[in-house]
Order: structure tokens, then C-alpha cells, then sequence
């Protein structure tokens, strides 16, 4: 029999769930922490800096370790349908595990602004996809008032199954390194994950798994800040249009991770949300989405006002979702004359390499 995949098969016991909890998976979790060199030597970093990377989940973000419990906890409960507000993501990932669950789904999303992977996804999933004039703070409050009247799964972040399941993220983390990291970037929308990920160091610490628990670091973009500015942001925008949230659910998490770790929220521009995308992408080969590169642009805004003088420790950025998932994005990221027109010819082809055929 092949090794057992999927968190709940993987952390069932780390995990506060019902007993007798059917197993709603697509095999996710277990993705790869790669070290990242030339990035460290970019940054001129003395720490190891590491790179999360759960894009490479089954439908391509961290979403699944969530999904993978809430749909579950959805079909134990005899639920017929699930419901979230998604900025394309979460969408996604309850789209696949209800489908995987014989479950009916409905996702709210702000209509032109979210990625065309993600929608994709949704729809070749055989979701109900409504588009709101609005943003995903009023597709939030549209469905959490769904949920509050009608007998249907809201299986957003704010729904408690979500954040056990992401919480075996840190878990993994600490199991790979075999300590807790020094510090921990992410990026923070509705503030979901960066709560799930000082839940999993807490846990683990209380149980003596690691010595200590990580400094948090929390990215959002400038124009959706609203953890940095201390207020809602009523028109949030950024071209990392996962994270374009203006009233995250989980503030009091994502403050209570800041501060018990003694961490930092801070944003960064879009500027070097893409800066950094690239780098990922033509230094190590590492493809994820804008809004998951708000993490290592953070790290790289912080190393260069000296933050990480003193680092000797691993840094680790998660990288929340696949850059697949905006492909139109990606397509622009080409240098000029990086992507020509030839003919058939062979001669033509090889003097793209500067090579002459004998
Ligand atoms: N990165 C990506 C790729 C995301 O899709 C999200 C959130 C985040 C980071 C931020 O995580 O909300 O827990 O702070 N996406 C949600 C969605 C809002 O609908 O897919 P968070």
C-alpha cells in the first residue's frame, strides 16, 4: 500500500476533528521547502533562506489543506452545498473538493479581478460561479449572510475547519528543518493563513516538538493594507489581486501572530510584488503567483534595511500559490525579443543560441 497522502491522513491527531470524519482529499500538503541560494546571495543574507512552496498543492495553492477539512466536516454534516467569497483561489480549491465529495458549490467572486487559472479551475470543476459588482469584501459579507440563514457549508477562512487544516503547514515546516524556523514571511489578505501558521508553531512548541516558535513577518501589498494602516481599506487594489482585500476576517489573528512572536506586518509595492516574482522564476526556477511573491519582497525589503544582520537561522517564505494560475501576468514578464517568430529553418533557430550550424 502506497504511503499515506493528504494532511488529515498525514496530522489526524494534531488535528481537532469529530471521530469517524470521512476523508475528503486530493493528496494534498507535503510540498517542497527549497533552499534558495542565489536569492540568499542577492540579499547578501548570512541565514539559510528557505521557500515553501504550495503551489504545488493539488489545485495549486495552500487553499487544499483547508479545503480538504472543511469539505469534509461538509459532507460528515450532510450538507448538499458549500459556499465561500474568493478572490479565485479558494474558490478553486472548494470547487475541486466538492466535486470530489459529490457536493454542490456556489463561489461569489469580484467580478474581473481575479486570475484567469483560478476561474478556469472553478468552472472546469463544475462550480456555480456568481460574479458580484463589488469586491471580496462584499462577496465575504454576502455569503457569511448566506450561511447565517440557509443550511449551506460557508468554507471560507472563517470557518474553523479552514485554519486547522493550514496549520499542518507549519507543522511541516518544523518537521522538515527539525526545529521552527527563525522567521516566517507570508503573505496576508483576509489574514487566514498567517493565523493558521501560529496556531501550528503554537501547538507544536506546547507539545515540545520545537524549542521555540518563529518571529512571524506579514506581507500585504501597499494599496491593501489595511493591518498596516490599523483601518479598513474601503477600495483596496493591488496587481496581486489574491491579497486585494480591504477587511480581513482574521485581523485579531494576524495581530496576535505580529505581536506574541514579536513580528513585523508591513507592505510592500507592486513594484516588488513582481520584482520578486521574476527573480524567483529566472534565479531559481521557482514559479508562483504575485500575490505569494509579496513574502519574499518583503524579506528582501526588510535584509536591505539590515533587519537580518543578526540572522544566522533559517528565514522561510512561503509561497502560496502557483504562478499558473495568472498566466496573462506571466506572459509579460518576457524580456524584449525573448519570444520571436521563425521559420522552419534550422539555421534560424540555432542562431538563437549565437550558433552557426557547420
Ligand atoms: N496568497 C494567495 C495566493 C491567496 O490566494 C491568498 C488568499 C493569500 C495569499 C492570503 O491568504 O487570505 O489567508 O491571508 N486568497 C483568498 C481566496 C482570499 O479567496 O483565494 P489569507
Amino acid at each position: 500500500t502506497p504511503a499515506p497522502r493528504g494532511v488529515l491522513a498525514r496530522y489526524r491527531e494534531w488535528l481537532a476533528l469529530p471521530a469517524g470524519l470521512p476523508e475528503v482529499s486530493l493528496g494534498e500538503g507535503d510540498t517542497p521547502l527549497l533552499r534558495v541560494p542565489s536569492i540568499e546571495r542577492a540579499l547578501g543574507l548570512r541565514a539559510p533562506l528557505f521557500v515553501k512552496v504550495e503551489g504545488q498543492n493539488p489545485t495549486g495553492s495552500f487553499k487544499d489543506r483547508g479545503m480538504t477539512v472543511a469539505v469534509s466536516l461538509a459532507a460528515h454534516r450532510g450538507r448538499k452545498a458549500v459556499v465561500c467569497a474568493s478572490t479565485g483561489n479558494t474558490a478553486a480549491s472548494a470547487a475541486a473538493y466538492a466535486a470530489r465529495a459529490g457536493l454542490e458549490a456556489l463561489v461569489v467572486l469580484p467580478e474581473g479581478a481575479v486570475a484567469g487559472g483560478k476561474l478556469a479551475q472553478a468552472i472546469a470543476c463544475g462550480a456555480r460561479v456568481a460574479q458580484v459588482d463589488g469586491n471580496f469584501d462584499q462577496a465575504l459579507a454576502l455569503v457569511r449572510e448566506m450561511a447565517s440563514r440557509l443550511e449551506v457549508e460557508l468554507v471560507n477562512s472563517v470557518n474553523p475547519a479552514r485554519l486547522e487544516g493550514q496549520k499542518t503547514a507549519a507543522f511541516e515546516v518544523c518537521d522538515v528543518l527539525g526545529e521552527a524556523p527563525a522567521y516566517l514571511a507570508i503573505p496576508v489578505g483576509n489574514a487566514g493563513n498567517i493565523t493558521a501558521y501560529w496556531m501550528g508553531f503554537t501547538q507544536y512548541h506546547e507539545a515540545g516538538r520545537i524549542s521555540s516558535r518563529p518571529i512571524m513577518l506579514g506581507f500585504q501589498a501597499e494599496g491593501a493594507a489595511p493591518l498596516v494602516l490599523g483601518r479598513p481599506v474601503s477600495r483596496p487594489e493591488t496587481v496581486a489581486t489574491a491579497i486585494r482585500i480591504g477587511r480581513p476576517a482574521s485581523w485579531q489573528g494576524a495581530i496576535r501572530a505580529r505581536d506574541e512572536s514579536g513580528g513585523v506586518i508591513a507592505a510592500v509595492s507592486d513594484r516588488a510584488i513582481l520584482e520578486a516574482q521574476q527573480e524567483l522564476a529566472q534565479r531559481e526556477g521557482i514559479f508562483c503567483e504575485p500575490a505569494s511573491a509579496a513574502s519574499v519582497a518583503g524579506v528582501a525589503q526588510l535584509a536591505r534595511a539590515g533587519y537580518f544582520r543578526d540572522a544566522s537561522r533559517p528565514i522561510v517564505c512561503v509561497l502560496t500559490g502557483s504562478g499558473l494560475k495568472d498566466p496573462d501576468r506571466a506572459a509579460r514578464m518576457g524580456r524584449p525579443g525573448q519570444v520571436v517568430r521563425v521559420t522552419s529553418r534550422l539555421e534560424e533557430v540555432a542562431a538563437l543560441l549565437g550558433a552557426t550550424v557547420p
